[in-house]
């Protein structure tokens, strides 16, 4: 299907999807999305009657291959994200080929390889480095299989056809919202001082979320609200490469020893997401004696719910992989079925080959007070998990 043809499609296809939401039940486009969509992209459905449809349905998605390709199990989330996808294809009836790489681009690469070669249908790809799948993805286009980008933007390639994903900058705005309402910034006369933690520059995640962030707090540095000790503010300084915990452990040591030895309080510490914000929390443990900051991060890793309890750090975004896994699911079967594709975002995420339609599901804020209702109730993680 060409981009052309998609983008008409995708009009009409985010009306009906972002009335249901991620995660939403409407399985099916919208009655008047459906003529547009059945004329270019999917003769089958035009033409079916209700009865007829689940068997068209089965016989485009039967036995059909899935290649999930994930980048690590050692953070958390990635192991959740490929246990959902594994499980909920399965459900689907779908042959499943699950890689986790190590955090290593060419294991990706190869990884990738091998699910091309071996009939994978769909890959269904959540990049290490977004700008090195380019070449392989090339063989995948020639062999007309389609790709979805999971949870990261895949970049500069033209082989990708859709994008799932939590909105990126949304977790950055909550992160700063939530250390604005904390410390009552509008009102409080201040000032703060603040270092910020950033993700991994070849994650076009990382940026988004700083972003997100800064685009609230920035003001309050410019008036001088917020001090930035060690002036280290700009991405590619705050960034931390591989997200490694020791990564930003290291940097926030050094932050330490030369910004707040002297007993100056650090108030805040803005991370973009737990494995980050553990680093700096191992940071403060062994080098700190000031009044405790406030510190965000992402992911609702168990490791950061537990701090989260014991007063180690203020917040999490909780990113139910249940649910991305679900509205990625539910995209391979539209694609397979020749379906319009829900998305409800045609604008924000261009990977320099032009904007790649995308589904973006909605995160939300945990801390100590609504945890247990997001956490627990949601049957995301059990108590004994968080002992
Ligand atoms: C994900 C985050 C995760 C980070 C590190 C990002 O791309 O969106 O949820 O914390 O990678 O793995």
């Amino acid at each position: 299907m060409s981009r052309k043809v998609l983008s008409v499609l995708l009009a009409t296809a985010m009306t009906a999807s972002l009335l249901v939401g991620c995660g939403g039940s409407a399985a099916a486009p919208a009655a008047d999305a459906a003529p547009a969509a059945t004329e270019e992209a999917a003769p089958a459905a035009d033409a079916a009657t209700e009865e007829a449809a689940p068997a068209a349905a089965d016989e485009a998605t039967a036995g059909k291959k899935v290649g999930v390709a994930m980048p690590t199990k050692d953070l958390q989330r990635w192991n959740q994200d490929g246990s959902n996808m594994e499980e909920q294809l399965k459900a689907a009836g779908y042959e499943v080929d699950l890689q986790y790489a190590s955090n290593d681009v060419q294991t990706q690469v190869s990884q990738i390889e091998n699910m091309i070669n071996g009939g994978c249908n769909v890959l269904v790809i959540a990049s290490i480095d977004g700008e090195s799948l380019g070449t392989v993805l090339e063989t995948a286009k020639a062999a007309g299989i389609p790709v979805i980008a999971y949870d990261r933007l895949i970049m500069k390639t033209d082989a990708v056809s859709y994008y799932a994903t939590f909105d990126n900058y949304m977790v950055g705005t909550k992160q700063g919202q939530y250390i604005i309402d904390t410390l009552d910034l509008n009102n409080a006369a201040g000032p703060f001082t603040m270092e910020v933690t950033g993700g991994d520059p070849g994650d076009n995640n990382a940026k988004f979320f700083y972003n997100g962030a800064m685009d609230l707090l920035k003001p309050f540095i410019d008036e001088g609200k917020i001090v930035v000790k060690s002036g280290q503010v700009d991405f590619e300084q705050v960034a931390t490469a591989s997200w490694a915990t020791e990564n930003a452990q290291s940097r926030m040591e050094n932050i330490l020893s030369t910004n707040y030895a002297d007993g100056t309080d650090l108030d805040i510490c803005l991370c973009s997401n737990d494995s980050t914000a553990l680093g700096v929390e191992n940071a403060l443990a062994a080098n700190y004696k000031g009044k405790y900051p406030i510190i965000t991060g992402q992911d609702c890793d168990v490791a950061n719910v537990k701090n989260m309890i014991d007063g180690k750090q203020s917040m999490s975004i909780f990113k139910d992989t249940r649910t991305l896994a679900a509205q990625v699911v539910k995209m391979v079967g539209q694609i397979l079925k020749g379906e319009t594709v829900d998305v409800n975002d045609t604008t924000t995420y261009d990977n320099g080959t032009g904007v790649i339609p995308s589904f973006l599901c909605e995160p939300v804020f945990a801390d100590i007070n609504n945890y247990k209702e997001i956490l627990l109730d949601s049957g995301y993680y059990t108590e004994a998990d968080l002992q």
